[in-house]
């Protein structure tokens, strides 16, 4: 039986390893290879200083979780990580809906993340959920863009 709920201080650890494994199938497949290689439970404390965190429980234990932040008028949604033996079943899009319902009770004017150009799966399941491209963003060192923002503008 899964269940969602806000992180705790005491979830850290555990969101950092799932965050890892989850990320783990990009391993010398992304350039610059994603942040989340080297995540520690101390760096992913301070990430969490401005911003929030759900998590999904199977039987008490942590297999997903996707942070949230305020950004200007928007929230933006980071560290989507779902394990690879419980995807395919609707965790990423609870979790998205989940932020965009607290996001849209803080009046924020959308949600926006960031999604690197060649993930375009993950492109596809963020446009189906309403999400459009609205700049391609580049990483320091990099001549050519590595990544897109999406947005998913609410209703005034
Ligand atoms: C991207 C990621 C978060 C998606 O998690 P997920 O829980 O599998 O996502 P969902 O189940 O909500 O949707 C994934 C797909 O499963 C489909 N799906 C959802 N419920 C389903 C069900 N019951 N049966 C079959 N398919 C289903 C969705 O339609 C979607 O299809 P698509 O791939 O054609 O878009 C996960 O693959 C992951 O953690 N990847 C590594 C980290 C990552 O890339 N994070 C995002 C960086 S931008």
């Amino acid at each position: 039986m899964l269940k969602l709920r806000d992180y705790k201080v005491a979830d850290i650890p555990r969101m950092t390893e799932v965050i890892k494994a989850a990320f783990a199938e990009y391993q010398g497949k992304l350039e610059p290879p994603s942040s989340a290689e080297k995540k520690s439970p101390e760096v992913v404390k301070q990430e969490l200083e401005h911003g929030n965190a759900l998590v999904i429980e199977d039987k008490d234990i942590i297999v997903a979780c996707a942070f949230y932040k305020p950004k200007g008028n928007y929230v933006y949604l980071e560290r989507l990580s779902v394990l690879p033996e419980y995807r395919k079943q609707g965790i990423a899009t609870i979790l998205i809906k989940e932020i965009e319902k607290r996001a849209k009770e803080t009046r924020a004017k959308g949600l926006t993340l960031s999604v690197r150009l060649v993930l375009t799966r993950q492109q596809a399941l963020y446009s189906s959920l309403g999400f459009e491209c609205e700049s391609y963003g580049t990483h320091s060192g990099f001549s050519e863009p590595t990544f897109m923002t999406m947005i998913k503008r609410f209703a005034d």
